[in-house]
């Protein structure tokens, strides 16, 4: 991959700013197509991509599997709602059910992140009649009322009146603080096992085996928001997996269809029981198309051996790319922070003109890698080389 500069403004970065809602700052790249763990932009630069469209790319660009699962299904039957049973559906759910921890043996599939973690909190309320839950500090669980209540630092945008109950905000991996903040007014903590916003923070086996306990003690419910961590990211199905605690609710999106919307909550068999026609619903959740590619996500990381090859890969980029202005590397499997002396703004530029793409995190001295699982070695040597050309 050759250095080349960061290119002006691509002309459909001028085209969207005539006619959509200046909400978001871009990358000054356009890409045009994707094959493996490259993007090409429509200037003709290959780009390595580190970042996987917010970890929505976990299979890459142009995954066979993927193509296959669409096209197949687009033949066969583009959209029928959830007032028609699918058999494509019901696969899809076991399939996720199958793959998740043992002990959450029903899914909700929904279309992203937010939709599941509202519902999630939802069924917390439903299950325990009551109405205060806890988040952690740092943490970010989507822009839906009842999702970003629990987002840590959302009053910025949060653009409701008022929240539609109360939240109490604990400090991360600390366990006296989350005791202390437990009540019998507590329907559920929330928690990312790896929080993926504040920078890929890894909460650790211990303090999410505790706070299994202290929920379970004090009659809360603990929900998993999987949504970026999970589906293989760190190594291992669900990070529930990854270190051993299983909690009552599990959600998940970004790339469970491997760039598809869609996403999916996973509860008990205890949470779900009760529930009847119309206590939660959605029309586009659990569409054909969505579901074929669920499928095929699980088939590809089950069938294609890639959670090892995350686990080694993710040992190699611990291993080789604290060089440059990298001082230390957080996180777990391919949901990684790197902590950087200089701002991770400038570094995330800088690494642009040397062909990888890598993203900034709440935290602006951690670079956020979150690379689709198909990476290689040579993709590994060419960020370490990258970095190693970083000034420190
Ligand atoms: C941990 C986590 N939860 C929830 C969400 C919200 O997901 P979505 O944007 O699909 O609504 C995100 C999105 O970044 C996330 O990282």
């Amino acid at each position: 991959m050759t250095d080349t500069a960061v290119a002006p403004t691509p002309q459909a970065d001028l085209d969207e700013a005539r006619w959509l809602l200046p909400v978001y700052a871009h990358t000054p790249v356009e890409p045009v197509w994707g094959e493996g763990v490259t993007v090409h932009t429509r200037d003709g630069r290959a780009l390595l991509d580190f970042y996987g469209g917010h970890a929505v790319a976990l299979l890459g660009y142009r995954h066979p599997r993927l193509l296959a699962a669409l096209g197949g299904q687009a033949e066969e039957l583009f959209f029928q709602s959830n007032s028609v049973p699918l058999a494509v559906r019901a696969r899809a759910a076991e399939r996720l059910v199958r793959f998740g921890p043992a002990g959450l043996s029903r899914a909700f599939l929904v279309n992203s992140g937010a939709e599941a973690n509202e519902n999630a909190l939802r069924l917390a309320f439903r299950h325990t009649h009551r109405s205060r839950v806890i988040a952690l500090e740092g943490s970010f669980h989507g822009r839906t009322a009842g999702a970003a209540a629990v987002t840590w630092k959302s009053q910025g945008w949060y653009g409701f009146p008022r929240t539609p109950f109360d939240v109490t905000f604990a400090p991360r991996k600390d366990l006296q603080a989350l005791r202390a903040a437990l009540g019998p007014d507590v329907a559920a903590v929330i928690v990312e096992p790896v929080q993926g916003m504040a920078g890929a923070i890894d909460l650790g086996a211990e303090y999410l085996a505790a706070a299994r306990e202290l929920t379970r003690e004090a009659g809360a419910l603990l929900i998993f928001d999987e949504v970026q961590c999970g589906m293989g990211r760190t190594g291992h199905p669900f990070a529930a997996q990854a270190y051993g605690v299983t909690p009552d609710l599990l959600t998940t999106a970004k790339g469970i269809a491997g760039g598809f919307p869609a996403g999916a909550l996973l509860v008990t068999d205890e949470v779900g029981q009760g529930l009847k026609t119309g206590d939660l619903g959605t029309t586009f959740g659990g569409g054909p198309l969505a579901c074929a590619l669920i499928e095929a996500v699980i088939d590809a990381i089950e069938e294609d051996g890639l959670l090892p090859r995350v686990r080694q890969l993710s040992r190699l980029i611990r291993e080789t790319c604290q060089v440059g202005p990298v001082a230390g590397i957080q996180g777990e499997g391919f949901l990684l922070g790197l902590r950087t002396t200089r701002p991770a703004r400038a570094i995330v530029d800088e690494l642009l003109t040397k062909g990888i793409l890598a993203g900034t995190s709440g935290d602006p001295n951690v670079v956020r890698l979150l690379p689709p699982l198909v990476l290689e070695e040579a993709h590994v040597a060419a960020l370490a080389r990258a970095l190693s050309e970083v000034r420190p």
